[in-house]
């Protein structure tokens, strides 16, 4: 069981994300709590502001830290078994390596940050991690926050129906995943290549492992160096870039 807290200005933005799919059953299951905190909640003055004018001068609001660090007291009393996590473009790169390290914690907590700035005191003193999920810029941390719950509550075992299936994907293994048919076998002259059909096991993990690794030869030659390959594979991949070199 994960719980996540999220403390957002806009939290209405989370309702339809999390009341859908795996995510709704895993909480409806209890593998799962997620918690939505609205940060002007916490705001002390009459008009609830939670953010300001930069001292110094410039243009734009700064978030406010007390009513973050007030939000924080409120949610995780206990810092110890919480990870607060701060969601801005200038933080660490999000990954599936950072996504199994945030699942091992039973409780995070996602501060939804706002680019046009927000009080240092926030990074410095409150979150213990920084997180970007891209080198682009969104208007603020709330969707960042939804695709880190969503990448985090799917390693909890029983989220996924199948257990196989956090394992094998794209990335857990260092490699792109192979491409999957269904039914049917041919459409509009469109077929599912033979071996799949063969009923052949090891031909049929054979092609699989090929295609795995040319597929991500072609797309993503970066993971190949991290990746865990056997001497089989090794030779596969020198067989399928000369193959490349001959076509070009
Ligand atoms: N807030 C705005 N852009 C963001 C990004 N790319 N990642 C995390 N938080 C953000």
């Amino acid at each position: 069981m994960i719980r996540f807290d999220i403390l957002s200005v806009f939290p209405g933005m989370f309702t339809s994300a999390f009341e859908c799919s795996l995510l709704k059953k895993a909480q409806e299951k209890n593998l799962i709590e997620i918690q939505i905190h609205d940060i002007r909640h916490y705001a002390q003055d009459r008009h609830r502001v939670t953010d300001d004018a930069p001292y110094g001068g410039g243009g734009g609001m700064v978030m406010k830290v007390e009513p973050i660090d007030r939000a924080l007291q409120d949610v995780a009393p206990d810092r110890d078994q919480a990870l607060i996590v701060l969601l801005t473009p200038q933080g660490e790169t999000f990954s599936q390596k950072i996504a199994e390290e945030l699942a091992t914690y039973p409780r995070i907590v996602l501060i939804c940050g706002h680019y046009e700035g927000l009080d240092e005191r926030v990074r410095a003193h409150l979150a213990d991690r920084e997180i970007s999920i891209g080198d682009y810029v969104l208007t603020g941390g709330e969707l960042p926050a939804m695709i880190i719950v969503d990448a985090v509550a799917r390693l909890v075992p029983g989220v996924l129906g199948n257990a196989m299936s956090a394992r094998t994907d794209s990335f857990a293994t260092g490699l792109l995943e192979y491409p999957q048919y269904t039914r049917p076998a041919e459409y509009r002259n469109w077929k599912v290549p033979d071996v799949l059909i063969s009923g052949h096991h090891r031909e049929i993990d054979k092609w699989r492992r090929r295609e795995s690794l040319q597929r991500t030869l072609a797309r993503r030659p970066d993971l190949l160096k991290q990746a865990d390959l056997s001497a089989d594979d090794l030779s596969m991949i020198e067989a399928l870039k000369s193959l490349r070199e001959g076509t070009e």
